[in-house]
């Protein structure tokens, strides 16, 4: 098939993971006879100090004409000061608002061999499979914020709808994989939240009374998530609690450089990026972890490509290479071998291609 994919490497570690998945695209479009095309644009603060703005115009209009896109990260201290007007920050939460992507799927899996990179015993991480399902274009990052010398506020809003939307994409999710859904929210204390799980528990009163629900308050998961992970399954939850408990989540699986997510809504158009940030602290030493960008990429391929070989062979590719023993120094332990972004994502795409 032809596809076009933009590629938004970002800033700090986002270039050198972004070229790692784009690498292992090509690498799958060799193998298959496909013809995939990148359109490579500026986003945050590279975009910033090319032009002013963390999301140009052109990069809009390139996102919207494309099949998928693949994101490295954005941000840094360059661009951090608290009263700066314009942030890194502002251009992602722009492009996942304009492309409308409400659904952020964060997929926990661990691989056996790296469960004593986790600092979580290995006992309690067997048969740990789940994925969060993050609400991506509402709640506290998008409403109304203000700041004066002496206060400031950040709006928290909810519609039903947004709320509806998101549930039901975790509740299909669900549907096809144990039945047991768990939503996530703070509604001891949150309007937000008591509206939240009124919605969810009609939605599933009506459409999906087949499935074992679970609601639970946001503290408490942080903790259940340590304690017993392999309890859950499907997890649904605002922005914000989304955004917490997944980073959290990344240390069952070894690292934070190891998750992927897809962000996907109505369009075909998805939006694929590793859950992590830009790494200023390893940034331009070539050693960051692309898995979680190179697992991206298998989800560009299976949600928005519809190629669902080619994604399984990506994500069988990564699991081998760690079967392998090869690491990057976030998930290696004493003994091992460690190996550059380059050298990690050349294995993995070695490993593709002898497939
Ligand atoms: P971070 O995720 O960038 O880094 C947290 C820690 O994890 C660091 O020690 C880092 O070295 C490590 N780490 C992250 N990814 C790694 C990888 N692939 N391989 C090895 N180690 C990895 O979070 P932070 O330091 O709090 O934030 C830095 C900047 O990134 C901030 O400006 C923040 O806003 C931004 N950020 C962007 C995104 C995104 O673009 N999607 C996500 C999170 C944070
Ligand atoms: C993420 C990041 C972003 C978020 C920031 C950089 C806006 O932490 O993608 O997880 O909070 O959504
Ligand atoms: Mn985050």
């Amino acid at each position: 098939m032809d596809a076009l994919i933009t590629v938004l490497p970002g800033d700090g570690i986002g270039p050198e993971v972004a070229a790692a998945g784009q690498q292992v695209l090509t690498a799958i479009a060799e193998k298959y006879g496909h013809k995939f095309s990148y359109s490579e644009q500026l986003i945050g603060g590279a975009a910033i100090d090319a032009i002013g703005n963390p999301l140009p115009p052109d990069t809009v209009a390139s996102c919207r004409e494309s099949n998928a896109v693949l994101l490295g990260a954005v941000g840094g201290p360059k661009w951090s000061d608290p009263n700066a007007t314009v942030r890194p920050e502002q251009g992602l939460l722009a492009i996942r608002a304009e492309l409308g992507v409400f659904a952020n799927l964060r997929p926990v899996q661990i691989l056996p061999q790296l469960a004593g990179a986790s600092p979580i015993k290995s006992e309690r991480l067997r048969n740990v499979d789940m994925i969060v399902v993050r609400e991506l274009t509402g709640g506290i990052y998008f409403g109304a914020k203000t700041r004066d010398a002496t206060s400031a506020s950040d709006l928290c809003v909810y519609e039903r709808h947004e709320i509806e939307r998101i549930v039901r994409v975790a509740a299909n999710l669900a549907r096809n994989r144990s039945g047991k859904l768990c939503s996530v929210d703070k509604a001891n204390v949150l309007e937000t939240s008591r509206l939240w799980r009124d919605v969810t528990s009609k939605l599933i009163a009506t459409e999906f009374s087949d499935l074992n629900v679970e609601h639970m308050l946001v503290d408490a998961a942080a903790m259940h998530l340590i304690n017993r992970p392999s309890d859950f399954d499907v997890v649904v939850t605002e922005n914000m609690f989304g955004d917490i408990l997944t980073d959290e989540a990344s240390m069952l699986a070894g690292s934070l450089g190891m998750l992927p997510s897809a962000s996907i809504g109505e369009s075909e158009c998805g939006l694929y990026e590793p859950i992590h940030g830009s790494a200023p602290d390893i940034a331009g030493q070539g050693i960051a972890n692309p898995c979680g960008t190179i697992a991206s990429a298998a989800l560009l391929l299976r949600y928005s490509l519809h190629l669902n070989e080619e994604a399984d062979a990506v994500e069988a590719a990564i699991r081998q290479v760690i079967a392998d023993g090869k690491r990057t120094a976030d998930i290696a332990v004493d003994g091992d071998q460690v190996l550059s972004t380059q050298a990690m994502t050349q294995a993995i795409v070695a490993q593709l291609e002898q497939r």
